[in-house]
């Protein structure tokens, strides 16, 4: 059989010969750029926006700029291998989808759609504490494929507690636990527009379907005291009435529904009073794996460790947190030789081609998360536009590991990179 790259490249052009272009953009900028012209300005400011002004999402992407790939030649290369071992799992890719909170910003489809491309592809979806669908539902989606849950340690333990249980039930195989992002960051576009998703009941299906959390809410109901209903008002309304319809908040009423989101919104930041010892505590309500995301210093690498971590995931959210971070992938290589080995390290923040991931892999990565680009291929044409996104990031994968004169992932290294230039 034909190595993927080629087969992708095949398909495309035998399509084109047939006047046929494909809806999804190769290129990643033109990914994107089609992507936002389908949404709202709303969906446009919170999916594509970060913190402040944005130096670290430029950041994360100009250190894969100056870091080059040294292509070698004379090599028999025709069969490759692109798995690896992840976690006692064999993955056809060295790609996992990214926890991504509210994909219904993108498509009403949302998680269920990028799931099941995912599950399809053999590739580890992360379901988002801010899913806009139960995880039960996303697990049911998939199927027997391998996904992973992603935890927003809330206020309230019990919930987070309760997150953990069901995702165990629900056959997750791993929890992530997002440590950058106990409060937003500064986000300007989406000040800017006043547009928070959770505050029209978007992605907190998790929440409302939660026993532990609904308790917290009845204890704590209080009266609704209704505003002026400008036009605004009436939009929040919709909004609240769309997540109704779509049964995440079977049977609750309005003004019910409007009191679960005012306390979603009062427990789900919490103080960043996390700690590493906290670790333990989660660990003991699961049995599952517990990788931490949002590593970007070694000695935090080691903390993790020292306290159990099973995986570190590098990131720096997308540059959604801290503007003027260190770029995720500046921050990888210290990382990968802090933890020396003992467990594996994946990288989030900036993947985009496929280029990208042969470098991730080089400096060190087991795997990578893709983020944003998955996102603009759910936008654009629900799950069949997650499949071609992840297909031709495999596809460029297996090409360049090809002309770099590799037949596995395991043979990359820095001696295959040029850095700093
Ligand atoms: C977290 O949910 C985010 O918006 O980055």
């Amino acid at each position: 059989m034909d190595p993927i790259g080629r087969l992708r490249q095949s398909r495309i052009y035998s399509s084109g010969l047939v006047a046929r272009r494909e809806a999804i953009p190769t290129r990643p900028d033109r990914l994107e750029e089609k992507a936002l012209r389908a949404l709202g300005a709303e969906a446009q400011a919170y999916l594509g926006g970060g913190a402040g002004l944005e130096t670290t999402m430029a950041a994360n992407r100009t250190a894969f700029d100056r870091r080059k790939l040294i292509p070698r030649m004379g090599r028999d290369v025709r069969h490759r291998d692109l798995s690896v071992d992840i976690l006692g799992r064999r993955l056809p890719l060295p790609l996992l989808l990214a926890p991504i909170g509210v994909l219904d910003m993108a498509h009403r489809d949302a998680d269920l759609a990028a799931a099941r491309a995912a599950a399809k592809a053999g590739v580890p979806f992360i379901t988002s504490s801010q899913a806009c669908s139960p995880l039960e539902d996303i697990a049911t989606a998939m199927g027997d494929a391998p996904r992973w849950f992603q935890l927003y340690w809330s206020m309230h333990d019990q919930v987070a507690e309760s997150f953990v249980k069901r995702a165990e039930q629900a056959g997750y195989e791993a929890i992530v636990l997002t440590l950058d992002t106990t409060q937003l960051g500064w986000r300007p576009r989406d000040l800017d527009l006043g547009y928070l998703p959770f505050l029209r009941g978007r992605g907190i299906a998790n929440y409302l379907s939660d026993e532990a959390f609904v308790a917290v809410v009845d204890e704590n109901t209080s009266s609704i005291k209704p505003g002026r209903p400008g036009l605004g008002a009436l939009r929040s309304l919709a909004e609240m009435l769309t997540t109704r319809r779509r049964g995440v908040a079977k049977g609750r009423p309005i003004g019910d529904l409007a009191e679960a989101i005012r306390r979603f919104v009062a427990i789900y930041s919490r103080p960043p009073d996390l700690t590493f010892a906290d670790l333990e505590r989660l660990k003991s309500w699961t049995r599952l794996p517990i990788l931490v995301k949002g590593i970007l210093h070694p000695d935090d690498a080691k903390l993790a460790l020292q306290h159990g971590a099973s995986g570190i995931i590098v990131s720096n959210h997308g540059g959604r947190q801290v503007d003027g971070a260190i770029a995720a992938l500046d921050a990888l290589p210290g990382i990968v030789e802090a933890v020396e080995g003992h467990v594996p390290v994946l990288f989030d923040s900036g993947i985009r081609t496929g280029s990208d991931i042969v470098k991730a892999l080089c400096l060190g990565a087991s795997a990578v998360l893709l983020g944003r680009p998955y996102v603009w291929g759910l936008a654009l044409d629900g799950q069949a536009g997650v499949a071609a996104v992840i297909d031709n990031l495999a596809a460029e994968l297996d090409l360049t590991l090809a002309f770099c004169g590799h037949r596995s992932l395991s043979e990359l290294g820095r001696h295959c990179l040029a850095e700093g230039l």
